[in-house]
């Protein structure tokens, strides 16, 4: 990762100077709250029967996945389509090749498409900061191995605020595989931003010390508003590492069974979900649930982070609306 020179002969700026959602430190509260007043007046469009916003017409968004994804691809795919933006989906198994080389080669070819943006996914840490320094495309980080996932934190915000009213004061309780969660990482950066609590539970080998207050008893998420439950991340396991002794011991101190839920509280999930493993099918399939939200949000969300990273703001959203 050292060869930068290939644009221009030049190295091109630090990725965080220019406009890339790579992660939710490149954020201010004030990005967060616009970005998701934008996304709730996408909300608005997506009642109508036409769902098909002219806004970036003419532009082009690569979503390019190096690691399996059905929301996210999915949704950033869609979100593309309803701002009119031509869309491109690009997947690769990313398992038995020079990682390095292999995804400066395909950001190198991309490039030469041109694109707007370039949403990428992959196994390593720091490749969408990577990927940002190699092309001048607007990039998003969907996901770099256990370090960041901005949009998904964003999303989850939203979700949050639609069912609560609000997101200041609110404690999340995050449950299990916090170790291997770039998820995780990015909502407890989120929740900091707009005030929220996060407490981080779960088995000591799975919940690092210093993201965020950690406790190893499943009481703990009693007093919490929302309980996010994570799956146990296998493939960014170690190899023959043991974190927990069995799947069934995990089930039964740590799953989410409807007698761990008290009245009031939401439960959400970033998907996919193992039921009957991190979180019992009752819960999953409960009013208490929040997962089917969290992919709607996921949409409208997406659709607001291309928008505001191809417009100059502040921008009146309601305008754009309007227009269409
Ligand atoms: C998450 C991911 O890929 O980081 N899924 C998602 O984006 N909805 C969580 C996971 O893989 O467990």
């Amino acid at each position: 990762m050292t060869d930068l020179r290939v644009v221009g002969g030049d190295l091109l700026p630090p990725a965080h100077d220019r406009r890339n959602l790579l992660s939710i430190s490149d954020l201010s509260q004030a990005d967060v709250e616009r970005l998701l007043a934008t996304a709730r007046s996408f909300a608005r469009s997506q009642e109508r029967d036409n769902k098909k916003l002219p806004t970036l017409r003419g532009r082009l968004v690569l979503n390019v996945f190096y690691e399996s994804s059905t929301r996210t691809s999915s949704s950033f795919e869609l979100a593309a389509k309803r701002l009119s933006a031509d869309t491109m989906t690009l997947k690769s198994t990313g398992s038995s090749v020079d990682k390095g080389e292999s995804l400066k080669d395909t950001a190198l070819t991309l490039a030469a498409y041109d694109p707007d943006v370039i949403v990428l996914r992959h196994p390593e840490v720091g490749a969408a900061e990577y990927v940002a320094r190699l092309t001048e495309a607007r990039v998003v980080n969907a996901g770099d191995g256990k370090h960041q996932h901005p949009t998904q934190a964003l999303l989850d915000l939203y979700t949050i605020r639609e069912a609560f009213g609000r997101l200041d004061g609110l404690q999340v309780a995050i449950v299990g595989d916090v170790a291997h969660s770039r998820v995780a990482r990015s909502l407890v950066q989120a929740l900091g931003l707009v005030g929220a609590d996060a407490i981080l539970v779960g088995p000591p080998t799975l919940v690092p010390q210093g993201l965020a207050p950690t406790s190893h008893d499943i009481a703990a998420i009693a007093d919490a508003d929302v309980v996010y439950v994570l799956r146990m991340q296998r493939e960014r396991m170690l190899e023959g590492a043991n974190f927990v002794p069995s799947l069934r011991e995990y089930t039964a101190r740590w799953g989410i069974t409807p007698e761990r839920i008290r009245d009031g509280q939401r439960v959400m999930h970033p998907g996919p979900m193992n039921r009957g493993v991190e979180i019992d099918a009752r819960v999953a399939d409960s009013d208490a649930a929040l997962i089917v939200d969290q992919v709607r949000s996921g949409l409208i969300v997406r659709m607001a982070v291309l928008y505001d990273l191809l417009t100059t703001g502040p921008v009146s959203v309601e305008m754009t609306v309007e227009v269409a």
